[in-house]
């Protein structure tokens, strides 16, 4: 699996194209999408997608070369497993190692203002170099630290930044420069009757969770009408309690409605008569994030409306973006929620971009979080594995030889970059290796240009916490796969597709199996 991502890391990294069992076709350049997609049936390898899913819920950032590197770990575990050395003891070196290994990235990373957006801009831009809208990331890097520092929160305990307050609105059409930040909430509805306003400004907002409607009976009921007078009665009848609903949300100061279920075509009308910008089916996650950005409170029913329950913002508009209407509602009472209109040519593009996006706002989020960073392109690496070697030194026993493979493994990291540029992996790695022996430690892997410079110079940056994270789940992953030395089949545990242990070679068969157990 790692030999599959390989290929892809780095600004010269290659994309996959992955298709499904219906044709369906998704392109990507980020590790934890591929390895989620695929179609993976062994179990050691299943570790390998968790491992990049956990590498993407803690940092964003760093999902291809988390899985890379612990293949590398495993790759080189074996080999020492080969020299009749115990896993065990490799183990307990790749988690001495890693431990050191962290040590060393404090050690040099340096410090930013978690303000400052130079900074985290040039850390967004590294994490979009190798992806397919590279060719925006000044733009969409810009827009990345603008909604980030907008919901950030200063807490007792540093900055927090909850990045579900960022809502991401894909419409295809256009192109990417035309993507945009809006200090509020897009809502993919359209109002329900086109004479109601367009624009509301001091907008006070309603939100309702049932439907604008007579209600209907569950079970079939008959009415029987003898006159054509009882037949008018009746239809007044229900035309006054539909007024009688849109009095109560006039009553109430509403001059937005949110509804979560329908609306009936006579209070349609009724509500555009009054100038009310009504619309209606919206998701339960929207009304949440309104309730949330406006203030208001949702309400059950028409007759529970009050002026209480009423949210604000400074301006509700209908807006055609493309061939569809949305809402936009902006200047909401908590300026933390904010969305991002996210635009580009095809279905495709928008999809990539916005995983793009998300890698951006996550590093961000990372370095407004812990200020630390360290330059990119391979340099932190192999300035790790260059001070692990000397630390081995002074470990005794096999123990080192450990340390020694934990610090080989790592270097692959540059390495792939090489390779993926083009360049000679060897050369590149000796070069890279002498001048961090003679003090250049943010020398690195300058991809773009396929050559060795400084990585600092070029400024592409990456959080400390990407890295540390990456370090922590190769080293947990591989020493877990370690541990196991024979996979035993259970019960009542789901098992893959196909035929029981198909695809489990390699890893000693299913032998052992416990006493007892009934036969599967
Ligand atoms: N301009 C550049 N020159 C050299 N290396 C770069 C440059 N920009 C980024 N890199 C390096 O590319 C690597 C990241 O590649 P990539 O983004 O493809 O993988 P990832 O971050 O591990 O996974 P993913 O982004 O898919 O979650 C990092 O090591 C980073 O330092
Ligand atoms: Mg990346």
């Amino acid at each position: 699996m790692a030999e599959v991502v390989k290929s892809s890391l780095g600004p010269k990294g290659m994309d996959k194209m992955l298709v499904d069992s219906f044709g369906d076709v998704t392109i990507t350049n980020d590790g934890a999408t591929m390895l989620k997609e695929m179609d993976i049936q062994h179990p050691a390898a299943k570790m390998m997608v968790e491992v990049s899913k956990t590498q993407d819920d803690e940092v964003g950032d760093g999902t291809t070369s988390v899985v890379i590197l612990t293949g590398e770990l495993l790759g080189k575990a074996v080999e020492l497993m080969g020299k009749k050395i115990h896993p065990t003891v490799v183990i307990d070196g790749y988690r001495d190692a890693m431990e050191q290994a962290l040590k060393v990235l404090e050690e040099i990373a340096l410090h930013v203002d978690p303000k400052d957006k130079e900074a985290l801009k040039k850390v967004a831009v590294t994490a979009m170099a190798s992806k397919m809208v590279s060719g925006y990331s000044g733009y969409l890097s810009d827009l990345a630290v603008d909604a980030v520092l907008q919901i950030a929160e200063e807490t007792d305990d540093g900055i927090e930044v909850d990045l579900d307050m960022v809502k991401i609105e894909k419409k295809p059409g256009g192109s990417i420069t035309d993507t945009s930040l809006i200090r509020g909430l897009i809502i993919d509805k359209e109002a329900v009757h086109s004479d109601m306003p367009k624009l509301v400004v001091d907008a006070r907002i309603g939100l309702l969770n049932s439907a604008m409607e007579i209600e209907k009976t569950e079970f079939s009921a008959k009415i029987q009408i003898e006159s054509p007078e009882e037949m008018q009665a009746y239809l007044d009848q229900e035309e006054m309690m539909l007024r009688e609903m849109v009095e109560k949300v006039k009553a109430a100061g509403i001059n937005v409605l949110f509804c979560q279920k329908g609306i009936d075509d006579m209070v349609q009308h009724f509500l555009a008569r009054e100038g009310i910008l009504a619309v209606r089916r919206l998701k339960k996650s929207d009304m949440e994030a309104l309730a949330k950005a406006t203030g208001a409170k949702v309400v059950t029913t028409v007759d529970e409306i009050s002026g209480e329950d009423v949210g604000y913002a400074a301006k509700v508009d209908e807006r055609k973006i493309g061939d569809d209407k949305l809402i936009f509602v902006e200047g909401c009472k908590n300026p933390k929620a904010v969305s991002v209109l996210l635009r580009g040519g095809t279905d495709r593009i928008v999809d990539e971009a916005d995983r793009s996006l998300h890698d951006a706002l996550c590093v961000i989020r990372d370095v407004v979080q812990e200020p630390k960073i360290v330059a990119g392109g391979g340099a932190p690496e192999i300035e790790v594995a260059r001070r692990l070697r000397r630390y081995a030194e002074g470990t005794a026993g096999r123990e080192r030889l450990a340390v020694q493979a934990f610090a080989e493994a790592i270097e692959v990291i540059p390495l792939t970059l090489a390779e993926n540029a083009g360049m000679d992996p060897i050369d590149t790695l000796s070069e890279l290796q002498s001048r961090h022996e003679k003090g250049e430690i943010w020398v690195g892997v300058n991809a773009l240009e396929g050559e060795v410079s400084d990585m600092a110079e070029l400024d592409v940056y990456e959080p400390l916490q990407v890295k540390a994270q990456a370090l922590k789940s190769a080293t947990e992953a591989s020493t877990l796969l370690l541990k196991i030395d024979d996979i035993i089949a259970a019960t009542k545990m789901s098992m893959p597709a196909g035929p029981p242990g198909g695809g489990m070679g390699g890893m000693g068969g299913m032998g052992g199996m416990p006493g007892g157990m009934p036969p599967m």
